[in-house]
């Protein structure tokens, strides 16, 4: 059943405030899987700075039972799928409505709304689920107080929960009652329907009581199915620990009496904020050194605390309008960044993480902001609003915090959110309120001397390049450094106006050594110094100047150090100039990025020589890399004074994913085929080396998921790789068989996973009984078994096997399409992290998609558009994967019924 009524798209110009508010609501639940009850009794009032207009209720897939106004019957009208009611009393007086309705929870299958999952009741309403519980002004500036009575059967839901405060509970009386309880809430602070929650069920709870800093004490609860309360500790510790740095940092207390965090194995994403009552994916909560990777830990340690983050940013202050969404979530990605850099403790470690966002932002936000889904950080309008939960939105909206933090420093950037709380505390704002409190909080600052330009993060989309160029004069001892930016076009937008862009740099002598900078002053250009010999320059205009003195040497410049602001550096720099920074940068993370841009250059050198060259193409055994970066690779992984996480990032070339953005047309067989022979060559030359780094760091004595053990798992489990995939070429199977027994001696999952891995990508033969072992071992947690799903279906490629595989996994009896979870480790996992299995020059992986995407679609239409976005950049590819996909998008194109969600995504592909 899709929406009724057109699809129409929703303009941020078209805002206007709400003809009515809801100042009160009372909701009365009776809970029954196949056909729940609602009574909703709500106080609304007309907005008096607004025309009188009829009260417009937004429905989705209701049963309207009756409505009652002020105590009497009423007539009623339908808009489509809304409730209008038009003869409601005129004045300012408060009118009291009643609606009765039904909904179907157990035959939810979008997990929007009121769902059921594994025999509990769940609620999801971001964006617009709440309209699928009740009629409601389903819109974020429409806050009200909510009381929430729960009626169940009790020894089927023994557990009854809401937002805010439990202040009754107890059985249920008289005839029809028999074995039903209630319990009823109270939330003590106003709120948009897309924070209200409940949760009914057989659940247990992991429970701590603590005291803040401001002497209040706070019950924190963790509830999970019964079985599952030994993996919860994690999540409580991180909770506690979020609670901890939020008061630390910010001075934002948590201003509840009781905190809830529900786990649920049946979710569209990771988790939602509802106030006081968080909903989880299982996948970020449940965690044990058996069952769990370093990676879940970390994630988990990051979604606890972007939720709880949430309880301040989103929460007690929101958006105006869904528009506004990176308000409330750039900002919040930046806090759980930030926060995950707190806990990880060392300099090493802090940009480490840095360094995998980054990775994210560059693979995956890139591509989008280059191609048919391109939207601003604030967008102009949408269909379908669960499109733009994007990593736009969260990722790119984080960096734009995160240079508006740079601008004013980080004390000024804590006065800033200090500002904005005091001022919109309670409110319902925009992403201009949020800037503007940020940069009056600041006033002498970069940011408040040109914030309307720096807003232009907000409005404009496309990635910005920054093309540097720098002179030396050696009698005059200076060093002339030209920057450029300009911004490629986007849909609807031919042409982009100058960013403010924060580039922080410094120069290098020749014995690594970083000089002092003396930046020659001038009116155009603000500079912020963070040391001696680490500045940021703050681009406003097309074209900078920058004149550095007193520079005795030729130096290597490192620039846009840490990722000062999310844009593509585009310079011209020597072999010999990049190894010198990857040797000796001060900035950890341009240390990384000079072997990652060489990396870079050397596939992309290749793939150049390969389409060249045509069917002549030497082999791809030759060396891709040379000696000089093969032993710069050498020295990382050998050197003492790095930590191994770093050491693990710092030895990965840059990802398929990454190559990929950097040309068009491509041949995604030709970088898949590159990627690997690149990867061949690291793993043979450098086999001593892995072996050394695997003896090194292969023991980390009892499990902790700290930063250090972690790794050095890492790094051990990269090396089990390495040494597989050199097992592949040399015959040799001594490693395969130390990996194999590695996989059966393992104390944890992170070690037992990368072993298994390690057998399955090098393709060894040994893969298939161990996969055979994981699944006997862990067949009742589906967790685990989603790992096992999508290591298979992220297998290489060998002959065309990957899709069968995919198939044949789909007919397991424990893959079930209707589980996101499941559904995403065997589809998504294909489709989007298998290129060498996907991109099949017969179109057969294409064809695939366009199945799971049709199918997906009937049952879960958020899930199945996030599918459908892995065709975006279908454009670029060379033939004849072109027009294979063309064709692939065309057949979704033409299914009459599709949401409005798949139908957005597939109507701009092919309008791009
Ligand atoms: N607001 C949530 C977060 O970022 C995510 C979210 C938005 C969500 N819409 C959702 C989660 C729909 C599940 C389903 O934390
Ligand atoms: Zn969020």
């Amino acid at each position: 059943m899709m929406r009724e009524g057109q699809a129409h798209t929703v303009y941020r110009a078209d805002y206007q405030a709400p003809a009515w508010w809801i100042d009160t609501v009372d909701l009365t639940f009776d809970l029954d899987p196949a056909k729940t009850r609602v009574l909703n009794k709500m106080r609304v009032r007309r907005n008096p700075d607004v025309p009188a207009q009829p009260l417009h209720l937004n429905g989705d897939e209701l049963n309207l039972a009756r409505v009652m106004v002020n105590g009497a019957a009423s007539s009623f009208k339908m808009d489509g799928s809304d409730l209008v009611l038009e003869n409601l009393p005129e004045g300012s007086d408060p009118v009291d409505l009643e609606i009765f309705t039904t909904c179907m929870p157990e035959k939810n299958t979008k997990l929007m709304g009121l769902y059921t999952s594994s025999g509990s009741f769940f609620t999801q309403c971001e964006a617009e689920g709440f309209r699928r519980i009740t009629y409601f002004l389903d819109r974020p500036d429409v806050m009200a107080m909510y009381t929430v009575t729960l009626r169940a059967n009790k020894a089927q839901f023994p557990v009854l929960l809401s937002n805010g405060n439990l202040v009754e509970q107890g059985d249920l009386q008289g005839p029809g009652n028999e074995g039903r309880h209630f319990a009823k809430w109270v939330d003590p602070h106003k709120k948009p329907c897309y924070l209200f929650a409940l949760v009914a069920g057989n659940l247990v709870a992991r429970e701590q009581k603590i005291k803040s800093r401001a002497g209040n004490e706070h019950l924190l609860q963790v509830f999970v199915r019964p079985g599952d309360l030994e993996k919860t500790e994690h999540a409580m510790n991180s909770l506690m620990a979020s609670i901890a740095w939020d008061e630390a940092r910010f001075g934002l207390s948590l201003d509840l009496d009781r905190f809830m965090i529900v786990a649920t194995g049946d979710f569209n994403m990771g988790a939602m904020e509802n106030k006081g009552l968080n909903i989880f994916n299982t996948k970020y909560v449940l965690a044990s050194q058996a069952t769990a990777t370093d990676a879940d830990y970390a994630n988990i340690e990051s979604v606890v605390g972007h939720e709880y983050f949430h309880n301040w940013t989103g929460d007690r202050v929101t958006c105006r309008d869904w528009f506004q969404l990176s308000l409330k979530e750039g900002l919040t990605v930046f806090r759980d960044q930030e926060f995950s850099m707190d806990m990880a403790g060392s300099a090493s470690a802090r940009a480490v993480k840095r360094i995998d966002d980054v990775r994210v932002l560059r693979t995956v936000q890139f591509p989008e902001d280059a191609g048919p889904m391109a939207h601003p950080v604030r967008p102009d309008s949408y269909l379908e609003i669960n499109n733009f939960y994007t990593v736009t939105i969260y990722e790119k909206g984080s960096e734009v915090v995160r240079m508006q933090s740079t601008l004013v420093g980080r004390e000024g950037f804590a006065k800033g959110m200090k500002l904005y709380f005091e001022r919109h505390d309670g409110q319902a704002v925009t992403c201009d309120d949020f800037a503007q409190a940020i940069a009056d909080a600041n006033p002498d600052s970069p940011l408040a001397q040109h914030l309307p330009q720096f807003k232009r993060w907000y409005s404009q989309s496309g990635t910005p390049r920054v093309a540097a160029q720098g002179v030396y004069d050696a009698e005059a001892q200076t060093y002339t450094l030209t920057l450029t930016q300009s911004c490629p076009a986007t849909p609807g937008q031919p042409g982009k106006e100058p960013f403010v862009i924060p580039v922080t740099l410094g120069l290098l002598a020749d014995d690594g050594r970083s000089l002092p900078l003396t930046i020659r002053p001038s009116q155009a250009l603000s500079s912020i110094a963070h040391s001696a010999t680490n500045h940021t320059v703050v681009l406003t205009e097309a074209s900078h100047t920058i004149v550095f003195d007193g520079v005795e040497q030729a130096p290597a410049p490192s620039l846009l150090r840490n990722f000062s602001a999310p844009v593509v550096l585009q310079i011209e720099e020597s072999d010999d100039a990049l190894l010198h920074l990857l040797a000796h940068d001060e900035d950890a993370f341009n240390r990384w990025e000079a072997g990652q841009r060489l990396g870079l250059r050397f596939a992309l050198q290749a793939i150049a020589a390969r389409s060249t060259a045509g069917a002549d193409a030497p082999a791809l055994q030759a060396n891709l890399l040379p000696a000089s970066f093969v032993q710069a690779m050498r020295d990382v992984l050998r050197d003492p004074q790095l930590d191994a996480a770093f050491k693990d990032l710092a030895v990965t070339l840059p990802s398929e994913a990454y190559i990929t953005e950097q040309l068009d047309p491509v041949d995604p067989q030709t970088v898949h085929a590159v990627r690997e022979a690149m990867r061949q060559q690291l793993a043979t030359e450098l086999a001593a080396d892995w072996a050394w780094a695997y003896d090194e760091c292969s023991n980390t004595g009892a499990y902790v998921p700290d930063a250090v053990s972690a790794g050095k798992r890492a790094l051990a489990g990269h090396a089990l790789l390495m040494l597989c995939v050199a097992a592949r070429a040399s015959g040799d199977q001594v490693w395969p068989g130390k990996t194999l027994q590695r996989y059966k001696d393992a104390g944890n999952m992170t070690d037992r996973y990368n072993a298994l891995s390690a057998l399955v990508v090098s393709g060894s033969p040994l893969a298939d009984a161990a996969i055979q072992s994981f699944h006997q071992l862990f067949k009742n947690d589906e967790l685990v078994l989603d790992k096992w799903f999508a290591l298979q279906a992220g297998a290489p490629d060998i002959n065309g096997s990957a899709l069968p595989a995919v198939r044949a996994l789909m007919k397991q009896p424990d893959f079930n399409i209707k589980n996101p979870n499941r559904a995403r480790s065997v589809i998504f996992s294909y489709c989007n992290g298998n290129p060498g299995g996907f991109h099949r020059a017969d179109g057969a992986g294409y064809a695939f998609w366009a199945d799971q995407v049709i199918a997906l679609d009937a049952i879960n239409p958020q899930v199945a558009a996030r599918l459908a976005r892995s065709l975006d950049r279908w454009k670029k590819l060379a033939e004849p994967y072109r027009q294979a996909a063309g064709d692939a998008i065309a057949k979704v194109a033409a299914k009459p019924k599709l949401s409005n969600d798949v139908r957005e995504v597939i109507t701009r592909a092919m309008a791009d």
